[in-house]
């Protein structure tokens, strides 16, 4: 299961980028220094832990379907950590001011029914914002299936259902959701060196760890060199960009 890994190895791999992200997204989302809110799909924590700085943590709740929400539970303590997926929230109607999804909504099935239980856990005229990443813009994940698909052409690969940041927004409105703003937000992540980045695959995280995993030593070695060769063969530290779309819109009253 690609969820089925310690929270120091999701920080490594994806945590990194969700740090760099957390605040910028909470800021889109209006998060302030008042009112409650949820983190659907918590992961390790890292979104939970910004809004618990801003809010305090009895102010805020987390849910998430893998056994990451232990590390989450771990990392804000006095939060109302649950176990629970996006599509059939633990918390009954109206609990929250807000509710947020930070790169969760593309492993969804439904997307849309996920945005629509955001909404009933949050009150009327309250927040409902995801992020998600755009995956052409996503040069860690990008580069691994283009690099994956050269050597294993049926390989899988990550998307969204939508093609742009307008598209994302719709899925906003098709929940009910209104005054919908999208927005990009941009992120990067910093390597030492090549091998930082590619150890951070071997950590079995996600679907692009859970390949990387089901590849034979040889198959391992040629996604490897061919990746090596797609971000410019760096010696050295490097640097890579990536881009999240978000939207956020309200409740109706
Ligand atoms: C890329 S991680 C994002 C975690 C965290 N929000 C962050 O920003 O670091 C995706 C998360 O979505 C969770 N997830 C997968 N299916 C889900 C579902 N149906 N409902 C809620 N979360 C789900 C996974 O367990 C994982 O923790």
């Amino acid at each position: 299961m690609a969820f089925d890994v310690s929270g120091d190895a999701y920080d490594r791999f994806m945590g990194r980028y969700s740090r760099e992200l957390a605040p910028v997204f909470a800021d889109f989302a209006e998060i302030g220094l008042a009112g409650t809110v949820v983190d659907v799909g918590c992961g390790s924590g890292i979104l939970t832990e910004e809004l618990a700085g801003r809010l305090g943590a009895e102010q805020v709740a987390a849910a998430d379907p893998s056994p990451l929400v232990e590390a989450c539970a771990a990392r804000v303590p006095g939060a109302d950590v649950r176990k629970g997926a996006a599509e059939a929230l633990p918390w009954p109607d109206d609990s929250f001011d807000a509710a947020l999804a930070q790169l969760v909504l593309h492993f969804l099935d439904d997307p849309v029914a996920g945005l629509v239980e955001m909404g009933r856990v949050v009150r009327p005229g309250g927040v409902v914002a995801a992020s998600s990443w755009n995956f052409s813009e996503m040069l860690l994940v990008r580069t691994f299936w283009q690099a994956a698909r050269s050597v294993v052409p049926a390989a899988p690969s990550e998307t969204l259902e939508v093609a742009s940041l307008e598209g994302f927004a719709e899925l906003g409105r098709r929940a009910g959701l209104e005054d919908v703003e999208p927005a990009p937000l941009e992120v990067s992540s910093r390597y030492e060196s090549f091998d930082e980045l590619w150890d951070s695959f071997q950590l079995g995280v996600g679907p692009a760890g859970d390949f990387c995993a089901s590849l034979d030593p040889e198959q391992r070695n040629a996604v490897r060199d061919k990746y090596r060769r797609r971000i410019g063969d760096p010696e050295g530290s490097f640097t890579l960009g990536a881009e999240a779309w978000a939207l956020r819109g309200r409740v109706p009253s």
